[in-house]
């Protein structure tokens, strides 16, 4: 599929997003393994969602799709069935680690596939700390496909190599069934969805410092969840309104938890006119309106803490980098590496392609700013946000994109 981006000018808009993937993905799981039904509002009907609902079905859960809702008729925690055949994630890497917690303490056997990027994706970091609480995984060089072999699971004490809320998830879906608690360090705060809608399901799951406790319990009990917008998503939105000349965006009712607002703070950072608006809770997750004019932006570095909390939106950085003064450095990101497609080498190739200046390092990317951008054909390497990323390169590239 073709699209064509022409040079921008100056953009004006009032938009919203679709719904937040990260919680649309739990809203589904977990209300398949509550006891009642679970209204979703704002689901996201991406391919990834999709796998999740199909992934559940195939449990035994009966899921209804409408326009504007999504319900699912949850079968409590010990109420999931044999698949009659192996389950199929697509490309979705948070299915596939999230549900392994979960089929690690069935009572029956399942098999795990999906499509060729996440036959690469790295299965040790799940396999590892769920084989440690009793499950058994076969994999094929500690990638997909997995066969689960699920059983009689027990807490452990488990120190995380990286910050990954997709293996923390994993761990707290498999430790809801353990015999005894779970406790989990992280090296640095990852997105905490999981931890937030659990416990709204009644789950007992607690933070402090980078510790996570979780005990085991009897049941999930079923809770309407209303899917804010994603800041994964308004991320594009709000680097246009940054870069284009003249523009003002405002992008409504995005989830803004402090876990994923990384992108924010590093705008700001980079002088950024970013004003949040309309503030409220929902569900336990915070959600604003997110107002942004066009700024002239500085380099700035990012590296530590702030890479997990905006670890999806790096790529998306790296545009607004380029369109800064001076040059921006990106460290601590290995973790990009292993996303959809290595999104430190796919985006330096493709920018490249556009007239940018940018150097791999050992752990992220050197960005050299105040670019002149020039229209030509990028490949997206199927990875979504790379396609995203380059479209809003291409608003600031003479010529056709
Ligand atoms: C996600 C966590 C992140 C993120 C992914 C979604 C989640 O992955 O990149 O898009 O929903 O838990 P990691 O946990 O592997 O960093």
């Amino acid at each position: 599929m073709n699209k064509k981006i022409r040079q921008a000018k100056n953009i004006n808009a009032d938009v919203t997003v679709p719904g937040d993937k990260s919680i649309s993905h739990r809203a589904v799981m977990f209300g398949s393994i509550a006891k009642g039904d679970t209204r979703i509002k704002g689901f996201l009907k991406g391919d990834d969602c999709l796998s999740t609902i199909d992934c559940f079905r195939k449990l035994g859960v009966d899921i209804e799709e409408y326009n504007d809702e999504i319900i699912v008729h949850g079968r409590g925690l010990h109420g999931l069935k044999k698949p009659e055949e192996p389950l199929y994630v697509g490309n979705s890497g948070t299915t596939i680690r999230l549900i392994s917690g979960i089929l690690s303490a069935q009572n029956f056997d399942t098999q795990l596939n999906g499509d060729a990027s996440i036959q690469k994706r790295p299965m040790s970091r799940i396999i590892k700390p769920l084989s440690k609480m009793g499950a058994c995984i076969e994999s094929t060089n500690n990638c997909a496909p997995l066969k689960i072999h699920g059983g009689s699971l027990h807490g452990i004490e488990y120190t995380m190599p990286m910050a990954s809320a997709q293996v923390k998830s994993s761990i707290l879906l498999a430790s809801l069934y353990a015999q005894n608690e779970t406790t989990i360090y992280e090296p640095t705060a990852s997105r905490n969805h999981t931890e937030i809608m659990l416990n709204h399901f009644g789950a007992d799951i607690t933070s402090e410092n980078h510790t996570i406790k979780s005990k085991p319990v009897k049941e999930l009990y079923a809770s309407d969840i209303t899917v804010p917008g994603d800041i994964s998503s308004a991320a594009y939105f709000i680097t246009a309104g940054l870069i284009v000349p003249y523009s003002h965006i405002i992008i409504r009712n995005v989830g803004i938890n402090p876990t994923r607002t990384g992108i924010i703070d590093a705008y700001l950072q980079m002088g950024a006119n970013i004003e949040i608006l309309n503030e409220h809770t929902e569900g336990g997750e915070l959600v604003g309106d997110i107002d942004v004019r066009y700024s002239k932006l500085k380099a700035t570095t990012i590296r530590g803490d702030i890479i997990p909390r905006m670890i999806d939106e790096i790529p998306i950085f790296a545009v607004a980098a380029l369109c800064a003064e001076g040059t921006t450095l990106v460290q601590d990101a290995t973790e990009l590496k292993v996303k959809e497609s290595n999104r430190i080498v796919t985006m330096i190739n493709e920018l490249s392609k556009l007239g940018a200046v940018m150097t791999e390092t050992d752990d992220g990317m050197v960005i050299r700013g105040s670019q002149e951008l020039h229209g030509a054909t990028v490949y997206s390497h199927l990875d979504h946000r790379v396609a995203m990323s380059c479209a809003i390169a291409g608003l600031m590239a003479d010529g056709e994109t």
